[in-house]
């Protein structure tokens, strides 16, 4: 059944769109503007595509943009899919088997984050350097599928090490703040306690968040080159003496929108430089 919408959403997608692009973008909480800046877009809701769960979460979207960033093509997911929605790990996995199988090479995820590491502020931008799973969750488990992927898959550079260096060099040019660091997956909805923060501190993370690494695991598991950036939205439960909310998270998205903008558009640039 997968396999068969798969191919649906394959060549449902494809006809629609044209030449494929290399680069997939994942938009999180409040980010999802950036797909509004694509020039000559082609809009397809994932209501319309073999397969494809529907996005609920505030803030974002529920359709696939694909079009072109200063003359380089890219495909959007306006909108994705938390477990907290109650999206299981094979419906969160679903859409990026589907971009394997389209033939991208290159997924860049984002999302919003609280932020653990007391270095960094709201409204800053962080590479992921690696990533925790803590929740014992994970889209591959159950039969592997050998022609998508292999059973055991490395963890090793989940995280291309080219794409962050890439990235690096692209904030650097744009004289963007960039922080780099690892990101420790909980499974929501609710924000973490203090102590769960205090833990996770100790465990090595600098941000917290409930989406990304589902994706992740999926992506690496079919040869996809991944790059992953947090929007720290705040700080996390216990850092200061506030509450969190959901609001925030999704006003300092809007917030550093513009920037965020611009710094994808310049990875985007300077990866079909090095790339084509
Ligand atoms: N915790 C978990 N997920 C989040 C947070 C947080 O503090 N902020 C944005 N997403």
């Amino acid at each position: 059944m997968e396999k068969c919408n798969l191919d649906n959403a394959c060549s449902y997608v494809s006809d629609k769109i044209g030449e494929i692009p290399k680069i997939a973008l994942i938009l999180g909480s409040g980010l999802g503007s950036l797909a509004d800046k694509l020039e000559q877009p082609v809009l397809i809701p994932y209501s319309q595509i073999p397969g494809f769960p529907l996005s609920t979460a505030p803030g974002h979207a529920s359709r696939l943009v694909c079009g072109s960033l200063n003359g380089n093509r890219v495909i959007a997911f306006q909108g994705r899919f938390h477990h907290y929605e109650g999206y299981s790990m094979e419906q969160i996995a679903f859409p990026i088997r589907f971009l394997s199988k389209l033939g991208c090479s290159t997924l860049v995820v984002t999302n919003a984050a609280g932020g653990i590491n007391r270095s960094l502020v709201p409204g800053d931008l962080m590479l992921i350097s690696d990533h925790i799973n803590i929740n014992g969750l994970n889209p591959l488990l159950g039969p592997n599928d050998d022609s998508e992927g292999t059973r055991f898959p490395d963890m090793t550079s989940a995280y291309s090490q080219d794409l962050r260096d890439l990235l690096v060099e692209t904030a650097e040019n744009l004289n963007i703040r960039l922080k780099e660091g690892v990101y420790a997956w909980t499974t929501g909805p609710s924000f973490e306690t203090p102590a769960e923060i205090q833990m996770l501190r100790i465990l090595g993370a600098d941000v917290v968040g409930m989406s990304t690494v589902p994706e992740v695991l999926t992506a690496v598991h079919g040869g996809l080159d991944v790059l992953g950036i947090s929007c720290i939205s705040n700080m996390a439960a216990g850092i200061l003496d506030q509450p969190i909310t959901s609001e925030e998270v999704i006003e300092i998205g809007r917030q550093v929108s513009g920037r965020f903008s611009e710094l994808i558009s310049g990875f985007i640039a300077l990866y079909y430089r090095r790339n084509s």
